[in-house]
């Protein structure tokens, strides 16, 4: 079993989305195809409430067919009876929600984490108490910016988003403030997973542990000012 092909829905609980197959206590769990469709679903909008509808539109895509919750919220029960390492969360009375697993940011809560990811600019959390400073959080605005998903992003450092492109030297100046464990804003050119350029003006910031003032995370926001460069360079052109 390759394991890079493995998405981790909680401890001992895989998805794996090819064959769409779920592994849990190294077992493969059977599903119906009714619920192998709504986890795909949820596992899709990972953190972000679907609506009863939507989710019974989806599986049984046939607009002839009434609808009703109820199928719903038997098939949510189901599924969370066959897979209890789920964390399915109801809301607002006929949304559901998957909560991802992240066991990488014990200390930064759910609601946190949840505000991060509805920000309009690209957020990312590095840990910088791992070899290499490795990404353990991205929010969808960085995975919509740059077409990667956040599996793809986590475990890495985020220099790959500068490709070959290395000689810049806004570099310099975040090498020296992650040293210094300082802020610092830089405007980069970074390219996306289908190798468009972008102007990334990105700030990075040290977050400190209360506890023993020692450094715990960098938070990095990611802005594209693109139109904004493009433009400096076309002004700068003409005169
Ligand atoms: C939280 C955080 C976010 C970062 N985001 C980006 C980014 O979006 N784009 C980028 O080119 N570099 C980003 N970096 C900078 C690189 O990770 C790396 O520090 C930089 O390339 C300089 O170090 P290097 O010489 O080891 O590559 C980020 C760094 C941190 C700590």
């Amino acid at each position: 079993m390759n394991i890079n092909l493995l998405i981790k829905l909680s401890n001992n609980c895989y998805w794996e989305p090819k064959t769409q197959a779920v592994i849990y206590d190294n077992h493969p769990v059977p599903l119906t195809s009714n619920m192998t469709t709504l986890l795909t679903l949820l596992i899709e909008h990972y953190d972000r409430p679907i609506s009863s509808i939507d989710i019974f539109f989806h599986i049984w895509d046939d607009y002839d067919k009434e609808f009703n919750p109820k199928h719903i919220r038997s098939l949510i029960s189901n599924l969370r009876k066959r897979l209890p390492c789920l964390i399915i969360n109801n809301y607002y009375g006929g949304h559901y929600v998957l909560k991802k697993f992240r066991d990488n940011i014990p200390d930064i809560t759910d609601y946190v984490l949840e505000i991060l990811d509805q920000a309009k600019n690209g957020l990312t959390i590095s840990d910088p108490n791992q070899p290499d400073n490795p990404v353990i959080f991205v929010n969808e605005a960085f995975t919509d910016l740059f077409g990667y998903t956040s599996e793809e992003v986590i475990g890495r450092n985020c220099r790959f988003l500068q490709g070959e492109d290395r000689d810049q030297t806004g570099l310099d100046e975040v090498r020296e403030a992650l040293s210094k464990q300082r802020d610092v804003t830089v405007t980069l050119r970074n390219y996306t997973k289908s190798g468009e350029l972008i102007f990334n003006e990105l700030t990075i910031s040290p977050i400190f542990d209360k506890k023993n003032n020692k450094i715990k995370y960098f938070l990095g926001v990611q802005k594209n000012v693109t139109a904004v460069q493009k433009l400096i360079q076309q002004i700068k052109r003409m005169i």
